[in-house]
C-alpha cells in the first residue's frame, strides 16, 4: 500500500479509559508481585525485598532490588507502556516479554505507581504514575513525586531500584481506617500469600543461590512442589517435548511415608488435591502450578502426581504465554506427547496412593502380597480375595480343626480388607462397569440355589415357601427366573 497517497487521522487512545484496561487484566497481588520480581531477577539483582507498611486505606506495598537500576531516560522509558516490542527476540534469561508488566501488574492492583531507581555512577531519579491525575488531566503524564520517607532509599546504596505502590484501592478501599483490625488481618493474610506465591515461582532461583527473597525482613525459603529431598519420592526419566521443552514426572511419597511437616509443606497453600498437575516453568521461573492444561481432571487418587516443564523463552508464543505469565496453552502437536507421559506418571501416582507407596516387588527379593486383586473381564471388573495369600491358607488349615472359628476369622479379614479406595476410584473412572454378583457364573449360582432348595424341604417347606424364602435371600433375589423355574 502507498501510505503517502491516503488521507490520515489520529486516533490516540484516551490515556483515562486506556489505563483502566490496564487494570483489568486479572492479575491477582501474588501475581502481579511476581511480575515485578521478574524484572528484579532480569536486573541483576541478588536481593529482593517484598514489605508491606500498615497505614489502613494509606498502606503502602514497596519491592526493592539491588539490581542494576535505571537512569533517568531509562526510567521514563520502562514506565511507557508497551516499551519493548512483543516480538523482540529475549535474552535467554530475560522473564519480560511484553514490556507492560511493570505498569500493567502495578494499576491491577493501586492506583500509584512510583519508581525510584539508581544506576551506578548516576544520581537516583524517581517518577510516579497517578491514576488520578491522568483521569484528571487527561494526559499521558508522568509526575516529579515520591511519597514521603522514600525519596533518599537509595542514596547509600550503589544501584538498586525501589517500587512503591500506594492508593491500594484493589486491596484497601481508601476510607480503611488504621485501625480497622479486620482489614488489617485480610491485608497480611494476602501479604502471606505473596509470600508463599514467590516462594513458590522463585524456588529453583532461591535454591540456586542465584537470588534471596525477603518478605517483612525475613528471608523466604524455597517452596519445591517435587519433595526431591524425600527418599520415597519416585522420579520418573525426563522426556522431550518437540520444540525444544522438557518434561520430567515425580511421584510425591504417600502420606505414611513422610513424617507430618513435610507432608503440610508439601501441600502448599491450597492441599494436595489442588497441587497435582503440571508445573510449567520458563527459565527457571515458575508460571503455572499444578493443573492438568485441560488434559484430565484433578482427582483425590491422582493428588501424588506432579510433572515439571521446562520451556525455553523462545516458546512463548508457540505455548501462548500471557501477559500475566500465569497461563500456558500447550501446542496441538505436544498435546498427545503430554498426555501419554502424564498416563505414565498418574498411573503410577495412583499405585502409591492406592498401596499407601508400598513398592510391589520388595528389595528382600520376597514378593508383596496383596490381599486383594482386580480382575478385568472384557469391560467388567471386579475385586476378588487373593486365594494364595498367606492368610487364606491358614484359614484353610484351621477350618479343619476348629470351623467356626476359621469362618469368622475369614469373614473379619474380608470385613476389615475390603478395598475401599481401589473400588472408589475404579468407579469414578470405568463408571457402572462393576460385575454383578455371580455375573457371568450360572452354573455355580444354579448349584447353590439348588441345594439351598432341597435343604428347606427337607426341613419341611412346601415348594413355595422355600422359593419365598430364596427369593428374599440376598442375592439370590437377583435371580427370580433361576429360582421359579426350579
Ligand atoms: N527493577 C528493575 N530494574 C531495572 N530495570 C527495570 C526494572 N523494572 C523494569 N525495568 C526496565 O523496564 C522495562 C519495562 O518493564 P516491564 O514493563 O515489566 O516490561 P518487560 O519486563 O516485559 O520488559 C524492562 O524491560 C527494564 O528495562
Ligand atoms: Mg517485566
Amino acid at each position: 500500500m502507498n501510505y503517502t497517497e491516503i488521507e490520515k487521522i489520529s486516533a490516540v487512545p484516551a490515556p483515562a479509559s486506556m489505563i483502566e484496561t490496564f487494570r483489568a487484566i486479572g492479575y491477582s497481588l501474588d501475581t502481579a508481585v511476581a511480575d515485578i520480581i521478574d524484572n528484579s531477577i532480569s536486573a541483576g539483582a541478588k536481593n529482593i525485598y517484598v514489605d508491606s507498611q500498615w497505614e489502613g486505606g494509606g498502606s503502602i506495598i514497596t519491592i526493592f532490588d539491588d539490581g542494576c537500576g535505571m537512569n533517568c531516560d531509562e526510567l521514563i522509558d520502562a514506565m511507557r507502556p508497551g516499551t519493548k516490542h512483543p516480538l523482540d527476540d529475549r535474552d535467554e534469561k530475560d522473564l519480560g516479554r511484553f514490556g507492560l508488566g511493570l505498569k500493567t501488574s502495578s494499576f491491577s492492583q493501586c492506583r500509584m505507581l512510583t519508581v525510584l531507581s539508581k544506576k551506578k555512577g548516576y544520581a537516583p531519579v524517581y517518577w510516579t504514575w497517578d491514576l488520578d491525575y491522568v483521569n484528571y488531566s487527561h494526559t499521558w503524564e508522568l509526575l516529579r513525586y515520591i511519597p514521603e520517607g522514600y525519596s533518599t532509599f537509595l542514596d547509600d546504596k550503589e544501584s538498586g531500584t525501589l517500587i512503591i505502590w500506594s492508593k491500594l484501592d484493589r486491596i484497601l478501599p481508601a476510607e480503611t481506617s488504621i485501625s480497622d483490625n479486620g482489614a488489617l488481618g485480610k491485608f497480611t493474610e494476602a501479604m502471606e500469600r505473596v509470600k508463599h506465591h514467590i516462594s513458590m515461582t522463585f524456588h529453583r532461583f532461591i535454591e540456586d543461590k542465584q537470588i534471596k527473597l525477603h518478605c517483612w525482613n525475613k528471608s523466604i525459603l524455597p517452596w519445591n512442589p517435587f519433595l526431591i529431598g524425600e527418599s520415597a519420592t519416585q522420579a520418573l526419566p525426563e522426556d522431550y517435548i518437540s520444540g525444544g521443552a522438557t518434561m520430567k514426572g515425580y511421584i510425591l511419597p504417600h502420606k505414611s511415608k513422610i513424617n507430618d511437616g513435610i507432608y503440610k509443606y508439601a501441600e502448599g497453600l491450597n492441599g494436595w488435591n489442588a497441587q497435582q498437575g503440571f508445573y510449567v516453568y520458563r527459565g527457571k521461573r515458575l508460571l503455572l502450578a499444578g493443573e492438568w492444561l485441560g488434559l484430565f481432571r484433578k482427582e483425590e487418587h491422582y493428588k501424588l502426581a506432579r510433572i515439571m516443564i521446562d520451556l525455553p523463552n523462545k516458546l512463548d508464543t508457540e505455548w501462548q504465554i500471557d501477559i500475566k505469565k500465569s497461563t500456558a496453552r500447550p501446542p496441538m502437536v505436544c498435546r498427545d506427547q503430554l498426555r501419554s507421559y502424564a498416563l505414565r506418571v498418574r498411573s503410577q501416582a495412583c499405585e502409591a496412593y492406592r498401596h499407601r507407596g508400598r513398592i510391589i516387588k520388595q528389595k528382600s527379593g520376597q514378593m508383596f502380597q496383596p490381599l486383594w486383586l482386580d480382575k478385568k473381564k472384557g469391560d467388567k471388573w471386579s475385586f476378588v480375595v487373593n486365594r494364595e495369600h498367606f492368610l487364606i491358607q491358614e484359614f484353610k488349615e484351621l477350618a479343619h480343626t476348629d470351623p467356626d472359628k476359621a469362618m469368622e476369622q475369614v469373614l473379619r479379614f474380608i470385613e476389615e480388607t475390603i478395598p475401599i479406595k481401589s473400588i472408589f476410584i475404579k468407579e469414578s473412572e470405568s463408571g457402572e462397569n462393576q460385575t454383578k454378583p455371580f455375573e457371568g457364573a450360572d452354573n455355580d449360582i444354579i448349584i447353590i440355589i439348588k441345594t439351598i432348595y432341597k435343604n428347606q424341604i427337607t426341613i419341611g417347606k412346601t415348594p413355595e415357601q422355600a422359593k419365598a424364602f430364596l427369593l428374599n435371600l440376598e442375592p439370590f433375589n437377583n435371580f427370580p427366573e433361576l429360582i421359579t423355574s426350579i
